[in-house]
């Protein structure tokens, strides 16, 4: 397995280009299987996800091509899809798996997605999304650790849709559901995320007929077939987050370049509050800049437009550094806190309980071994890396690698003192 070697004690001080957002770019290549034209997507993120879905959409079927349509990064042909089935295999390494089972049902009126189980940050159930395909008539059973959907009559009818809980993945199944859908969809309680919303824009190129994107309600006239289009993901507000904190954290001066600034409101308002400075400083740009004290600040992790969970491990480490006691509320994950006890090992003074971290800071933190639980608790450890004092392991990188785009070699292109040391085997 891969490790990253990190010394810690380097301002971060250049540019970093940010690449297409992960969580935009797989709903949108499950939304190729919608159509039996090409849609070709730009600005896709090359990371292990990504790859995952490709292999995804190739076994059933598709036509997968990098780099084969003029300037695009993927080009997708399901002309002919062979196999509505997303096998255990790939579903046990990607729960956004999932996301094919919307778009599979709608197109041929069946579809068998392997059961995700539950992840490292909680149980993660997908009863949401098929409750909201049932409403649309669809025909659910479970069996052998598959969900196997029918259409009856080979096609899904428009329903009015609440959902209990929002979820992201969840709305994104029903809007491709709803697109190929008869009749008209309301999706209530609907999730307000820049991906469902660069999801949408997608899929009004492809001819569908969505409107109330950003809002908490969707309305979705069905059509009878959809048709090819071209289309560039949204940047990764995310991994913004993420170098942003990293700019902050090192004491440094980054400039993010390629970022949607809109997108980045929770995260720079809680900078802010930690004594970081920011500001845009073009339409794609954001600089940042921290000062010698970094003031502690509680946080609460919420939907789209609040402060992203995605984003909780990385913050966690920035308040490692602020002095005084900052709390953080974790409310959409129940088990998000597996880098608390990493992060403690390096030094920090943190405490748990429940859904709540008590960080008291600034610590000095030392560099130690750690393991990555998860992509954003892997993503927090480098962070925690940055600043601590001699030499942090970070193990079982694969995580990281599941959603940022040549982090390494990012982070040394600013300043950062870090490598890969590969492994025998994953
Ligand atoms: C998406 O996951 C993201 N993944 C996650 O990013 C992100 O953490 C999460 O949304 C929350 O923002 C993708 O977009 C591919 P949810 P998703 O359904 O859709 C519960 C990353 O690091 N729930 O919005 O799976 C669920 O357990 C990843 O990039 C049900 O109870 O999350 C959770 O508590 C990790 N039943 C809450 O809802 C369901 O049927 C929100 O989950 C569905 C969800």
């Amino acid at each position: 397995m891969d490790k990253f070697l990190i010394k810690g004690g380097q301002p971060l001080q250049g540019t970093v280009a940010i690449s297409g957002a992960k969580n935009s770019a797989l709903p949108a290549m499950a939304a190729s299987l919608l159509t039996a034209e090409p849609v070709a997507l730009h600005n896709i993120p090359r990371v292990r996800d990504i790859i995952t879905m490709a292999k995804l959409l190739a076994f059933m079927g598709a036509h997968v091509s990098v780099d084969a349509c003029p300037a695009a990064d993927y080009c997708i042909s399901a002309k002919t899809i062979s196999h509505a089935e997303a096998p255990y295999e790939l579903v046990k390494t990607m729960r956004a798996s999932i996301l094919t089972l919307g778009p599979a049902l709608a197109r041929l009126g069946i579809a068998r997605v392997s059961l995700p189980g539950g992840c490292a940050i909680g149980a993660r159930p997908v009863d949401l999304h098929l409750n909201a395909l049932e409403k649309m008539g669809a025909e659910i059973h479970t069996a052998h650790g598959f969900i196997e959907a029918k259409a009856p009559r080979g096609r899904l009818q428009g329903g009015r849709i609440k959902f209990e809980k929002i979820t992201v993945t969840g709305t994104e199944n029903i809007l491709m559901a709803a697109a190929l859908a008869d009749g008209e969809t309301l999706i209530e309680n609907a999730a307000r995320e820049p991906e469902i919303t660069d999801l949408v824009v997608l899929l009004r190129k492809m001819g569908a007929k969505i409107s109330g994107d950003g809002s908490a309600t969707l309305r979705v006239e069905g059509v009878q077939t959809l048709r090819g289009a071209d289309h560039t993901v949204i940047p990764d507000r995310i991994e913004a987050g993420t170098f942003l904190v990293a700019g902050a954290i090192t004491g440094g001066d980054l400039t993010l370049l390629n970022c949607e600034p809109e997108h980045l409101g929770a995260t720079i308002d809680l900078l802010r509050k930690a004594g970081v400075v920011t500001e845009t400083t073009g339409p794609n740009r954001v600089r940042v800049r921290a000062p010698r004290k970094l003031n502690a600040a509680d946080v609460t992790t919420l939907e789209y437009p609040g402060f992203a969970t995605d984003m909780q491990a990385q913050y966690m480490a920035l308040a490692t550094q602020a002095e005084g006691y900052s709390t953080i509320n974790e409310t959409i994950f129940e088990n998000r806190f597996l880098h608390a006890s990493e992060m403690m090992r390096m030094g920090a003074n943190i405490s748990i309980d429940g859904h709540r971290a008590l960080v008291h800071g600034p610590s000095a933190l030392s560099g130690s071994t750690v393991q990555a639980s998860d992509l954003r608790a892997s993503a927090g450890l480098v962070l925690a890396g940055l600043v601590a004092s001699g030499e942090t392991i970070v193990e079982r990188v694969y995580h990281i690698d599941r959603g940022y785009e040549r982090i390494v070699e990012k982070l040394r292109a600013v300043g950062a003192a870090i490598a890969r040391v590969h492994g025998q085997s994953q």
